[in-house]
Formats: C-alpha cells, structure tokens, sequence
C-alpha cells in the first residue's frame, strides 16, 4: 500500500477518531499506527512494517491474530446465526459455552449471565451483589470494598470500585465512594518481609474493616494474583484464600474479576486455581470474564455465580429478577469464538505448553531481571513485568512514552505503565520470537533509560 495511503489514514483518523484512553494531543508527537493486517503474533501496517504484539492488544489476544481455527469457526457460525436476543430465545454456543465454563468450575459457579465488554460485567456483578442481598432481607448491604491500585474498568460503577487516580478523579464527585483497603502487592514488603507476610498484612486491614461494617458491605471485589492496570502488581495466592475466609466469617460476597487474569494468563485456567483454602480450591460468589475468553476476536464478558445467587432471585415476582440486558448480550459469534478458544487450550495442552514458553522467556530475561536501573522484576504465568528507575524525575515522566516510541523502532507493541514495563504477549510465540522480544526489550530499555 503507498505511504501515501499511510499518512492519509492516519490523517483521516485523527481528524474522525476520538481514541480510546488517549489525551489525543499526544498524536502531535506520538505516531498513530495504521494497522492493516495481523497474522500470529504480529501486527502490520500499511508499509508492510510489523509490530510484535508483545501485550496482545490490550491484553486480549491468546492464539495470535487471524487464527485460522477461530477464523473457521466464525465463518462457519455467520453463516448459521449471527445473532439472536437473548431474552426469551437461546441458541447452541451460548448454551455450550456456559456448560463448559462451568465444569473448569467444577459446577461450583453453576450459571453465567453475559455482556459485552469487562466493565459491563463488573456492573453486572456489583448489581447482582446488591440486589441479592436485598432478595435475601438484606438491602442495608449496599457498600462495596476494592483494593489500592484495583482497576475494574471505566464506566460508573465500575471506576466507584477502581483505584487509579489518573482514570478516576476527574469523574470523583459522580463516583459512590468505596471502601479502598490495602493492597498485597508484594513490592510492599519491608523489613524483610515475603510477599505472604504482605497478603497477611493485607488481609488484616480488610479484617479491621469488615468487623466495622459487613453490615453495610455487599462485596469485595479483587483481581486475583496481578493487578494489571496499576502496573503488574502481583501477591501471594494465599491473599485470596484469606479474602475468601473473611467474606465467609463476615457475610460478605466475593467478586474475582478475571477479566485480565482469567484464560490462562496467570498460568492455570482461573488465576484463583492457585489459591487453596482447607484444602479445597477458592472460588468466589461472582467472577467476571472478558478479553481473553474470545480468543481478542469479539466483545464477550460474562459473570459467573454460584447456584445460590441465581436462587436469590429465582421467584414468581418479576421484581426479584435481574432485570439487567445489554443489546449483544450472548452475542453468538462471539460465543463461538469462545468456543474455539477453549477447544484450543484443549487440543493444543496450551496450559502445559505456556509453561515451557514461559521458562525460555523468563531465561531470555534474565539480563534485565538483573540490570542496575531495573527494580521488582516479577513473573506469574504470562506474565511479566519490571520497574524502571530512570535517573530523575523528569525522566520518569517521560519513560512510558520515550519507551513505547522506541520500542516500535525495534518492532515491538510495548506500552509501560509509568515506569513498569510488562511484557503479556499471546500464546504462539515460537523460539525465535522468545528471543527477539527479550533482546529487543533489553536493546530498547537500555536506550531509553540512558536518554
Ligand atoms: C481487571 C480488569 N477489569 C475490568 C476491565 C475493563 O474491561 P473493558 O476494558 O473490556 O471494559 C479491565 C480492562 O483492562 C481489567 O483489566
């Protein structure tokens, strides 16, 4: 495609566009990417130039970009159904896809009510959480608890719940207050402590608050083993057992918002997998799906709950039902994306085998893990992640930004989050691309911290 063709995209966009989480002045200095095409782990642009993909697009995409199994699943499904409403009518992939997902459950979480994006679904999960304690006799149940640094997505109820001061605090006086307690973030160990004597920390500050007023709290919310959005923060699985205990002794409901670390990312199906409670696997009262569940093809998320929260509302009284809906709700393209999507993790023993990348890439690493002007590298599953520490405090202003630029010089999509830069790539990356992400993070990083 000519450059010419190029720059009048670009040109046309930013006089068309309003993009997403973008103060659209930067584009005065920060290029706008046309992207033509994406094949594996790669994204295209007009010229032919190629991006690695290295944080699957905003975290979504597992099995690369025009995946030629979910690509015939699609086609094959636009050509049954392309979509149907929802309420009052039902169709095979909706139906297949809550089963699934419900036996890597193990029935545990027993029914899955579906939107569209992962802001939709933690408002749908804040709202069943209210709305089933007031089914039960409970309405005074109407606070919820988020974490320091948690991040549940943009729309209202959800940013009530988020901790992110750059996304928040111009919309503060529209936002319900939460409650915001500590968080486990392992980098806040002091003292000598391990990242557990943190989670336990952590948890006693939940514990003084619920003691004050589980009365009044319907939920916590939390992100289970990493706090994306505030940087890669990740804690100790023990957090979650803790958490779960609580909300058990205090009459509280537990959402785990998955919707970053679901689908394999943390290293099992559910990040919660890896946290144990008496010997038993924790499961939460609500867990939110998005992103990954669809391969990154189409917008899903969805909100799984126990058999006891759908009974809450179960009744001849219309009132008492969830009377939430959402136009695509179920939308079964979508549903059928994440049909194929499971049935990769499946033929390909895609957990096993990420374990296995895993281990290259982290060795790849090592170097940086290492490095003067790097603190806090940490790793869970697929991902990983570093904090940068430039020289002064100009320099840290400007790092995301320098670093992101310059990584496209060296081919790769890489967006830091202030200072922590993190790498969330799909699940394709074959030995040669291990390789050539680590020693273009490294080449890349080096010459952004000597600016
Ligand atoms: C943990 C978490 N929850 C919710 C969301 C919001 O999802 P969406 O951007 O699809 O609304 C995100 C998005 O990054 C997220 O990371």
């Amino acid at each position: 495609m000519a450059a010419n063709q190029q720059s009048d995209w670009v040109a046309r966009s930013l006089r068309s566009v309003w993009h997403p989480c973008t103060q659209m002045q930067h584009h005065e200095t920060v290029p706008l990417i046309p992207v033509s095409h994406g094949r594996g782990a790669w994204l295209y642009d007009q010229d032919g130039k190629r991006y690695l993909d290295a944080i699957s697009s905003w975290w979504v995409n597992l099995f690369g970009h025009a995946n030629p199994r979910i690509n015939a699943a699609l086609k094959d499904q636009l050509d049954r159904l392309e979509h149907a409403m929802l309420a009052g009518f039902t169709h095979e992939p909706v139906i297949e896809l809550s089963e699934q997902l419900a036996a890597r459950t193990g029935h545990v979480l027993g029914h899955c009510f579906y939107a569209s994006d992962g802001a939709s679904a933690v408002e749908i999960a804040l709202k069943m959480s209210f709305h089933a304690w007031r089914n039960a006799g409970h309405g005074d149940k109407q606070e919820f608890v988020c974490l320091k640094g948690g991040y549940h997505g943009e729309t209202i109820g959800a940013l009530a719940v988020t901790d992110v001061a750059l996304f928040r605090d111009a919309y503060g006086p529209l936002l319900r207050q939460a409650h915001v307690v500590a968080s486990p973030d392992a980098r806040l160990a002091v003292d000598g402590e391990s990242a557990l004597d943190v989670a336990r920390r952590a948890a006693a500050d939940l514990e003084s608050l619920l003691q004050q007023r589980a009365g009044n709290i319907a939920a916590v919310i939390v992100e289970p083993l990493v706090q994306c959005a505030t940087g890669m923060a990740m804690h100790d699985p023990a957090y979650l057992a803790a958490v779960r205990a609580l909300c058990d002794r205090y009459n509280v409901h537990l959402i785990f918002d998955e919707i970053a670390v679901g689908c394999g990312r943390t290293g099992t199906f559910f990040a919660c997998e890896q946290a144990e409670l008496d010997g038993q696997p924790v499961w939460p009262d609500f867990l939110c799906l998005s992103k990954g569940i669809s391969g990154g093809y189409l917008p899903l998320s969805l909100v799984m709950t126990r058999d006891d929260i759908y009974q809450a509302f179960y009744s001849a009284d219309v009132t008492r039902g969830f009377l939430h809906s959402h136009s695509y709700t179920g939308n079964p393209l979508a549903c059928r994306a994440a049909l194929a999507t499971l049935a990769i993790f499946e033929e390909d023993d895609v957990l096993v085998r990420n374990r296995e990348r895993a281990a290259k890439l982290s060795a790849a690493l090592a170097p940086l893990a290492t490095h003067d002007k790097v603190q806090h590298f940490r790793q869970r599953g697929m991902i990983w992640a570093f904090d940068a520490v430039p020289d002064d405090a100009a320099a840290a202003a400007t790092f995301s930004r320098r670093f992101f630029s310059t990584a496209l010089e060296h081919e790769l999509l890489l967006r830091p989050i202030g200072r922590s830069v993190y790498l969330m790539p799909p699940y394709v990356l074959d030995d040669d691309e291990i390789d050539g992400l680590a020693t273009r993070t490294q080449a890349v990083f080096e010459k952004v911290i000597a600016e």
